[in-house]
């Protein structure tokens, strides 16, 4: 629990930094519950990760989160690794605890899917076929977090097929890879179609997939978040599919790293949501 005579801190490790929105939403719960704290963003290269782990505990911090491309190397430092991190494969949050030493956990498939549950209360993901673009660490967290939810058939396309084998091996038989050139032809009777690549961020070109063989009852999610809306969502909106913004993924990830750092569990409220929406 957070006392209130100790000035709080966390922070976002990555590498680069600039455009993570973290800062802005941890800063606005600090503010929210008129707590003395702050959020830092920090741009550590992979070759300092360890030193800048093993500095939080005396520098009073008590955790931090890790982006791109940190999230596999912490789980070599940190003295524990949490069940569910070492599933997905990558820790996103650090804790300190009491004694000094580090706790990794991953708390992006939480964030994943509180996002959906957010806009579809009554999103079941064992409801038919889901398609997953991407093989990368945002998929690990997905996947793991449609699994979680009871998904039955999970079709994993990504550009280097190899890369999508590799993770329907780790997790397990509802996960099928399906090579690039088919991506079309898997969203044939799918219930749900996540993208996971870095395709359609700002900066990037958009996401090269014909939506034409998805059916209209299809709900669609991008976890990029920048910009609010992707092309692919923006294309999906337009032909009638329920679409689901990224930005919420990010948001409801925080939940469980505020309720492990400083024992408040923070709301995502629609006052967070569009002031960090306005940024984007
Ligand atoms: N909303 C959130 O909270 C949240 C959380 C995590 C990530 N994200 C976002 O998700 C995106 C991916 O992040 P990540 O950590 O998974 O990255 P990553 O591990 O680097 O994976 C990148 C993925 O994009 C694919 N890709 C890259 N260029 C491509 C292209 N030209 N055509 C097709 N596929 C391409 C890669 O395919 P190959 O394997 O073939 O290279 C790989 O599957 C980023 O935009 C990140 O900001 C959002």
């Amino acid at each position: 629990m957070a006392s209130p005579d100790r000035f709080l801190l966390a922070a976002v490790m990555g590498w680069p930094i600039f455009q993570s929105r973290s800062p802005m939403l941890h800063n606005f719960w600090f503010a929210q519950h008129r707590l003395a704290g702050s959020y830092l963003p920090l741009a550590i290269p992979p070759e300092r990760l360890e030193a800048a782990l093993r500095a939080l505990p005396a520098l009073n911090f008590s955790g931090c989160n890790l982006t791109i491309p940190l999230k596999q190397d912490a789980m070599r430092i940190v003295d524990d690794v949490d069940i569910t991190a070492k599933k997905i494969g990558a820790i996103s949050c650090v804790v300190v605890r009491k004694d000094g030493s580090l706790a990794g956990f991953n708390n992006d498939w939480y964030g994943f899917t509180h996002n959906i549950l957010e806009f579809v209360p009554d999103w079941r993901a064992d409801h038919g076929p889901v398609v997953v673009i991407g093989a990368g660490g945002g998929a690990r967290a997905v996947l793991y977090g449609l699994l979680e939810r009871g998904a039955r058939e999970i079709r994993l396309c990504n550009r280097t097929l190899a890369r999508a084998q590799t993770l329907a091996q780790e997790f397990g038989s509802p996960v099928h890879a399906v090579p690039w050139q088919q991506r079309h032809d898997a969203l044939e009777d799918a219930a749900m179609l996540v993208n996971t690549t870095s395709q359609g961020m700002i900066g990037q070109p958009p996401l090269d997939l014909n939506l034409d063989r998805l059916p209209k009852s299809a709900l669609v999610n991008d976890i990029v978040y920048i910009p609010k809306e992707t092309p692919l969502l923006a294309a999906a909106r337009a032909r009638g599919n329920r679409s689901v913004t990224g930005l919420g993924m990010l948001l409801h990830q925080g939940v469980p790293a505020w309720k492990a750092w400083f024992g408040i569990e923070p709301k995502v409220t629609t006052e967070l949501r569009a002031r960090i929406e306005a940024t984007l």
